[in-house]
């Protein structure tokens, strides 16, 4: 038995090694661009060039194999010892074996009659069907070439007269040059955030100190409404299972939340919000919570300065994903929960977090968890010279909007009941489960 095994395990590197040994583009390449990098390189998608034929292709292999080797391409940046991601974008051993064994010999392109059938993509989106409806900005957003530009809040009626649940969701930015981020809410029509006095962001953490009389050390949420989606360069669509949906109530106005980023030459853009309908009534509603800490403050030069978020919630429910995000000092970022009675566990750690590449990391198999879990969730911030996006080792940093500010804000989406929301699962749902507490 062991033998037999032995001796298929030997054919099986005998024929990878074969294939690697004379990598041709048609049989070994595409096959691994269609899977790992038409995504982004494709027309109107974030990649600088489209990597679908021989012709285009071959002028990168140099660069390809660069790029895989050092591990640039794809972007990705979970440590791979905690946690499995459903969508993990980083290349086998073999894959990148193959790239690299490719260029090396000289970028063969083989016989057209070996190539896979063609990646169907859908054109315009990245999400798998294209949107039932798309909302967008109504005037373009004119930037001049150079200034900082404050985030831009806007209100966009949906015009919907019954409640909508939503299965899938994708922002779409015109000029993603210029788009930073665009963060997509759903403002309910009794919401009072941005009308009248309410600021955009007011951290929201009910009491000041937890139970025991200690000032708390986390900021649970500071939107005055739900999050839809999030646009980030390299970040997917959500698309949520069957029986899970995001809801926007009859009524609900769209709120965008644009940071905005001059890059030389005057632009303008239009961001579009493509909805994909559930087809029936889920049976779970997907949220987005954000925790964070506000009070910090990294000391100039610190190489690795650590901002930990700590808190227990007062009800059950289901962990999906996670979202990190620092901004140009961010260096790592750790997830971790302990069950009642268990061991505090890492669920993420995202070692070389890039500002520039914010990613949603999303569960393989979701987490269920008891009212009374504790999560801490800490952002590592590097404040020292070596850090070649620091624009000033010598300041002292705390938080704010703008990039040379900093955040240490974990993000997370979780299925609740569907008549739950964001603030309603941090409050305690029956009289078993402790109050909530950021300690
Ligand atoms: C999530 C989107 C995304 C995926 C997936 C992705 N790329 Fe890229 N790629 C980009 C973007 C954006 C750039 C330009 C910015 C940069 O270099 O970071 C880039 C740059 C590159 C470059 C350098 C181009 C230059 O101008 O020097 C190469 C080569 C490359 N990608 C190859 C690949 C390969 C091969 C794969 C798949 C194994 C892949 N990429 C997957 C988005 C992506």
């Amino acid at each position: 038995m062991f033998r037999t095994l032995l001796v298929f395990a030997l054919i099986a590197a005998a024929a990878t090694t074969a294939s690697a040994a004379n990598p041709t583009f048609y049989k070994d390449v595409l096959p691994v661009l269609q899977e790992r990098c038409q995504e982004c390189h494709r027309a109107g998608e974030i990649g600088p060039m489209t990597l679908f034929t021989y012709k285009e292709t071959r002028p990168w292999a140099k660069s390809i194999r660069e790029v895989v080797r050092t591990k640039k391409m794809p972007p990705w940046f979970a440590n791979p010892n905690h946690g499995k991601f459903v969508n993990d974008r980083s290349l086998s051993q073999s894959e990148i074996d193959i790239l690299a064994a490719w260029s090396d010999t000289g970028a063969a392109e083989g016989s057209p009659k070996d190539a896979p059938a063609p990646k169907q993509w859908t054109s315009g989106w990245g999400m798998p069907v294209r949107p039932d409806v798309v909302i967008g900005m109504k005037q373009p957003f004119s930037l001049p070439a150079a200034a900082t530009i404050d985030y831009q809040y806007i209100v966009i009626p949906t015009g919907f007269t019954e409640d909508k649940w939503v299965q899938m969701v994708e922002a779409r930015p015109s000029n993603r040059g210029v788009v930073h981020h665009a963060v997509v809410f759903v403002r309910g029509p009794a919401d009072k955030w941005l009308r009248g006095e309410a600021k955009p962001f007011e951290p929201w953490s009910p009491p000041k100190t937890g139970a025991d009389g200690k000032p708390r050390q986390g900021d649970i949420d500071g939107f005055g409404a739900e999050f839809l989606t999030v646009y980030t360069p390299g970040n997917l669509p959500d698309v949520f299972k069957p029986g899970q949906a995001r809801l926007i109530k009859a009524g609900s106005d769209l709120v965008l939340q644009m940071h905005y980023t001059t890059n030389g030459k005057p632009g303008t853009d239009l961001t579009q919000i493509g909805l994909v309908f559930s087809k029936e009534k889920p049976l779970e509603r997907i949220i987005t919570v954000a925790v964070g800490n506000s009070r910090f403050v990294i000391p100039p030069g610190d190489p690795a300065y650590r901002v930990p978020t700590r808190f227990q919630v007062p009800n059950d429910s289901t962990i999906l994903s996670f979202f990190p995000h620092m901004h140009v000092r961010g260096k790592g970022f750790e997830y971790k929960v302990q069950l009642p009675g268990e061991e505090m566990k890492t669920m993420l750690q995202v070692d070389n977090y890039n500002f520039n590449w914010q990613l949603s990391y999303r569960l393989a198999e979701p987490l269920k968890f008891p009212a009374g879990t504790r999560f801490e969730f800490t952002g590592i911030f590097d404040n020292s010279p070596n850090n070649p996006y620091n624009p000033d080792p010598k300041s002292q940093v705390r938080f704010g909007e703008q990039s040379w500010e900093e955040m240490s804000i974990g993000f997370f989406d979780l299925a609740v009941p569907l008549d739950m929301d964001r603030k309603s699962f941090f409050r305690r749902s029956s009289p078993t489960p402790p109050a909530p507490r950021a300690e």
